[in-house]
């Protein structure tokens, strides 16, 4: 990580509803809604990298009253912005909602996170190298537990690196269940889900190094 971006104030357009973040925000939301919504199960695990403030799963958990089965695991480097994801989650009283400050590029800060139902790889994608992306992707099924849906985003800045990932995730044993690529924005979100078998975590690997 560099000091070039500001991720704090990175967040400030969700303060306008009408941004493009808004808008990736909310469709990121909706497939974590529908999610909790098909799957039964008295437990649930989700992780997110590069969390952020935890807008799209504090935002979702907040508003719903099975909140407390999900065991969640927010992974975020910047020590402001994971205080406010700790704040967010104790208003919204997310007591199953642990935030890690640690780097989301080694595969050691998810241990004892992972294997998760669900996997957020949310404005992680648009950061790293297209040869750091393919290597995420990759490693996603070390991530996973059996059937895990995996919501991601990635910018279609020129060249678009979209269809190249939507092969890679298919080459890990994803099938992919939704893609979204507005025509008057850049961002699209994709919704994954493992048919493979997951895979063990080796945590000696580091699979991203944020560019910006
Ligand atoms: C593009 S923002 C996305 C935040 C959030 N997922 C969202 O969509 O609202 C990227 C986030 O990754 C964090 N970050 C950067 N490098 C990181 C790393 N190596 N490990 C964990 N978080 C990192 C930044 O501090 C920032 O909050």
């Amino acid at each position: 990580m560099t000091a070039r971006t500001h991720w704090q104030a990175w967040h400030e357009p969700y303060a306008d509803e009408n941004s493009p973040l808004s808008r990736r925000l909310r469709l990121v939301q909706q497939h974590i809604a529908v999610w909790l919504d098909q799957r039964s199960d008295e437990r649930l695990t989700v992780v997110s990298a590069c969390a952020g403030q935890g807008h799209d799963l504090i935002g979702v958990l907040a508003a719903r009253s099975d909140a407390l089965r999900v065991h969640g695991t927010l992974l975020e480097y910047d020590p402001g912005n994971a205080a406010a994801a700790r704040t967010a989650a104790d208003q919204a009283r997310l007591a199953n909602i642990a935030i890690r400050q640690a780097d989301a590029g080694r595969l050691s800060s998810y241990a004892g996170a992972v294997p998760a139902d669900l996997v957020l790889m949310v404005g992680v994608f648009g950061n790293i190298s297209d040869a750091d992306v393919e290597r995420t992707v990759a490693a996603l099924p070390q991530l996973c537990a059996e059937s895990a849906t995996v919501i991601w985003t990635r910018a279609r800045r020129d060249p678009d690196l979209t269809p190249a990932l939507r092969d890679w995730l298919r080459d890990a044993g994803f099938v992919e269940h939704a893609f979204h690529a507005p025509d008057d924005a850049q961002f699209s979100v994709g919704v994954h889900r493992l048919e493979s078998s997951p895979q063990p975590l080796d945590p000696t690997r580091t699979v991203f190094t944020f560019l910006y």
